[in-house]
């Protein structure tokens, strides 16, 4: 047991209740899934990405942005995921729909715009429209048509829909229209997860960017924090990530990123040092991180602090009501299979979701949503627009985040886009000879071990 969570369970005045989230103190066994070596040739082969979208990609719910942007009947956005384009679309009947975005007629990409509002759909080759509910609205010059000299059959040439489903203020589409229900996929992370309200949060930035290697190097960088210490050494000096509380259910993995402390592996944990001055403290938003002028104790003990503090603070501050102890500091970080990270504090927070291209493994997308808690409605300013930005260099992530994420932070993303170049390259090598895992990586072994679970269910 790590030394913050020794400090964490003998505090003085632990919240004795249930809350949704279970907490990760005390710390539970790690399963055993074995010591095989990973191999690299499922982040290059065109093969082993053909088996993903077989039965992957096309098999599992995928989030796809915030219900709120489907504000009116007729707005609408797109998404793609791999191969495919999605139009979603609120119908002038108020209901939310998904479908391909594929003309009927020659299979044109029917709508290119990433958002808007429409009441119908018409395809810029032939001219022929559908409404914002998925049926066919005219087919240019019927006539011309022998096949239609009976009438046309609109019914057969609604576009084709997809499985929607909402949670948490969140669309999720699934290409398999067999698939169990969103709540069932979510299962019991989906539960903890309420406890934040989501609902209640406000989307402030949305940027995509285009990473030079494979779509699960971008998974397995952020599913364990051992890196922390090596890529990203900022972390470990406002926080705690080298050896966590990680835990597995079904297909999904969440861990425990210690917040408001400092890392077991530095020196000095006492010293408020500039950019712990920085970067800790109070997040609420109007006062991000000033430390409390009344602390007096050290940088390694502010949590413990705050904990006590937020509880006392929750008959104004409602939604820590929801929030066990360890949620009401730290950052809870859940991953649901196979794409979509949910990671928060009470505040603020981040989903992190990957996509492959669409005929490239060696790149994918990494799309960052950035989100306050926003319980009491505040207005907001206008969000910037989304853009995919491709490259590297702190620069910019600071140009995609101006003014919604602290500098560290965008430093940090850099690291990571870099370093998934590296992995890409090296997974190619003749030399490799397969990944050697930790139990700090049991998320990434965790996650390969259920792709392959769902090749082989839905071998072919
Ligand atoms: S391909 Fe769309 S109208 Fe012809
Ligand atoms: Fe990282």
């Amino acid at each position: 047991m790590a030394k913050i969570e020794k400090d964490f369970l003998e505090r003085k005045n632990p919240t004795k209740r249930d809350f949704k989230a279970e907490p990760f103190i005390p710390r539970k066994p790690i399963p055993d899934l074995g010591h095989e070596k990973l191999d690299g040739e499922r982040f290059y082969s065109r093969e082993f990405m053909q088996k993903e979208w077989d039965s992957v990609w096309t098999k599992t719910w995928q989030v796809v942005h915030r219900e709120s942007e489907l504000e009116f009947d007729g707005s609408f956005i797109t998404h793609s995921i791999g191969k495919e384009s999605f139009l979603i679309v609120r119908g002038n009947d108020s209901k939310i729909r998904a479908f391909y975005n594929v003309c009927q007629h020659r299979g044109n990409q029917l709508c290119t715009l990433e958002s808007g509002e429409l009441d119908t759909f018409s395809c810029p080759f032939h001219g022929w429209k559908w409404n914002n509910d998925g049926t066919l609205n005219s087919v240019f010059a019927p006539e011309l048509y022998k096949q239609f000299k009976d009438g046309v059959p609109t019914e057969e040439l609604g576009l084709t829909e997809v499985k929607i489903d909402t949670w948490g203020g969140w669309l999720w589409i699934n290409m398999d229209p067999d698939c169990i229900p969103l709540k069932d996929y979510l299962s019991d992370y989906g539960e903890h997860l309420e406890s934040y309200n989501f609902e209640n949060w406000a989307l402030i930035d949305y940027q995509t960017f285009e990473w030079n290697g494979n779509w699960k190097h971008a998974v397995d960088a952020f599913n364990e924090s051992y890196h922390f210490t090596a890529l990203h050494p900022d972390m470990i000096q406002f926080g705690e990530g080298h050896d966590i509380p990680i835990e597995i259910s079904g297909n999904h993995s969440r861990m425990i990123n210690f917040n408001e402390t400092v890392s077991e592996v530095v020196e000095d944990r006492e010293t408020f040092t500039p950019l712990r001055s920085e970067m800790m403290g109070d997040r609420s938003v109007g006062k991000m991180q000033d430390i409390d002028d009344g602390y007096k104790g050290l940088a390694k003990d502010l949590h413990l602090y705050y904990i006590d503090k937020r509880r006392s603070e929750e008959d104004t501050i409602t939604y820590y009501q929801d929030m066990n102890d360890e949620q009401l500091v730290h950052q809870y970080h859940y991953f649901f299979f196979p794409s979509a990270v949910f990671t928060n504090k009470p505040e603020a927070g981040n989903v992190f979701r990957y996509r492959p291209h669409p005929t490239d493994p060696d790149k994918c997308y990494y799309d960052f949503f950035i989100l306050i808690n926003n319980t009491d409605n505040k207005e907001l300013p206008p969000r910037r627009p989304h853009k995919i930005y491709k490259g590297n260099g702190p620069e910019l992530y600071d140009e995609a985040f101006e003014g919604t994420f602290p500098p560290v932070f965008n430093n940090v993303l850099a690291q990571d886009g870099s370093n998934m170049e590296t992995m890409q390259w090296g997974s190619k090598s003749d030399s490799f000879k397969g990944g050697i895992l930790c139990e700090q990586e049991i998320r990434v072994r965790h996650f390969h071990q259920t792709i392959d679970k769902f090749i082989e269910k839905y071998k072919k």
